[in-house]
């Protein structure tokens, strides 16, 4: 799939920008190969040092993770890496969640599909991590979630020995917390109490974390 495309050729042949590039951030390219449209995440244009070692290692860790979703309903299909710097990935016809008009109903189903594709990949051994971001979930034309961005996922595998294997159920359970933090945000009628809880609970601990923190850079400060 997409097998002849070249990084050096998308600013000509492209058929469009998700997102532009910055010196950290990869460009996101809408390409069209003989009637297959995908999406490039492509860090080639980010600086010299970024590029060949965070963008490099971030591109092999997301390839990783897609590798481990394959089939997953709900995560897009990986077609390949290019040169080691750039992800091809099916294209979702979508709008990301984040920019998702509030007057406008999400269908009733959405994040009980959400929370379902979430069971999949822990199922697989997996912790996605970032989902808190309302730009990693979109929402498909078809009314249902899609999720992407895995450069920040955690495999159990990984993780499988103490004290790291508690640091992987954290993210698991930091995974679910993202659903109900989005459902606060976009549908917060729909909360049930048991979630109103959890969601009271967790914010007070994140609160706790801030004040600790910002209390520690500010001792910092005054060290340096
Ligand atoms: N497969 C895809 N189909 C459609 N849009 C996508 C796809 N992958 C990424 N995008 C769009 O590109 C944006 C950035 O992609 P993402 O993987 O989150 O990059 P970053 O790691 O820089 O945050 C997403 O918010 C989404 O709008
Ligand atoms: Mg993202």
């Amino acid at each position: 799939m997409l097998e002849t495309l070249k990084l050096s050729g998308l600013p000509e042949n492209h058929c469009g920008i998700l997102r532009h590039s910055s010196n950290t951030r990869p460009v996101i390219w809408v390409v069209e190969e003989k009637g297959v449209r995908a999406v490039v995440k492509d860090f080639s244009n980010t600086r010299f040092l970024y590029r060949n070692i965070i963008g490099r290692f971030l591109i092999w860790r997301e390839f990783m993770a897609y590798k481990k979703l394959q089939g997953l309903t709900g995560v897009p299909t990986c077609y390949r890496v290019i040169n080691g710097l750039a992800l091809a990935l099916e294209e979702i016809p979508s709008r990301p969640l984040k920019k998702h008009n509030k007057d406008m109903k999400l269908p009733e189903a959405f994040f009980d599909n959400l929370k379902n594709i979430v069971d999949s990949f822990h199922r697989r051994g997996l912790a996605h991590c970032d989902l808190k971001n309302g730009a990693n979930v979109l929402v498909g034309h078809d009314g249902r979630p899609y999720i992407v961005d895995w450069s920040a996922s955690i495999s159990e595998k990984e993780f499988r020995f103490f004290p790291l294997n508690r640091v992987y159920l954290r993210f698991v359970l930091d995974d679910y917390f993202a659903i109900i933090k989005l459902k606060m945000r976009y549908v917060s009628e729909t909360l049930t109490p048991e979630e109103k809880r959890q969601y009271a609970q967790r914010s007070h601990m994140e609160r706790g974390v801030r004040v600790v923190r910002d209390r520690l850079r500010k001792i910092l400060k005054k060290i340096v």
